[in-house]
């Protein structure tokens, strides 16, 4: 089993809908446990950076304009197979695709609205960290 650190964002819808607490639940009751946690309004700049892959993709501007629109909570979870496990628990990227038991499909209804982000793979959860924690 491998212990690691995986980047969750509770991005500004879900902050702003009140599920700050419904989706820390969920990560806590698995069995993970937060590292690090902030509230801040991600700037474009930070939002460009965090998204870089899906630059130049057509939802590109709406994803960085919605990322950057209000409040986020960022953490730092930790606990083994973080990463692929905190995806799980949040559900595909369409809360429609996905099961009321997730994150997404129990509290969200849109592709671009999809109230979290979590690393997708080891460089993904290292270069995120990095990002958002390192000053
Ligand atoms: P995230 O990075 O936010 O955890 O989401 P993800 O891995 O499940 O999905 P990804 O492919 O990385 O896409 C990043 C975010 O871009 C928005 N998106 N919109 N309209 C669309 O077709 C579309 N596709 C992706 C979503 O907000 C997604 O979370
Ligand atoms: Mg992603």
């Amino acid at each position: 089993m491998a212990m690691e650190q995986t980047l969750l964002i509770v991005k500004p819808d879900g902050v702003s809908r009140g599920l700050v607490g419904e989706v820390l639940a969920r990560i806590e009751r698995k069995g993970y446990r937060i590292e690090k946690i902030e509230g801040k309004v991600i700037d474009r700049d930070l939002a460009e950076r965090h998204y870089a892959e899906h630059k130049g993709k057509p939802f590109f501007e709406e994803l960085i304009e919605y990322i950057t629109s209000g409040l986020s909570v960022i953490m730092v979870i930790r606990g083994e197979n973080a990463i692929e496990n905190v995806r799980v628990i949040m559900g595909p990227t369409n809360p429609l695709d996905a099961t009321p038991g997730s994150i997404r499909g129990a509290y969200a209804t849109s592709v671009t609205r999809n109230l979290v982000h979590g690393s997708d793979s080891q460089e993904s959860a290292a270069r995120e960290i990095a990002l958002f924690f390192s000053e």
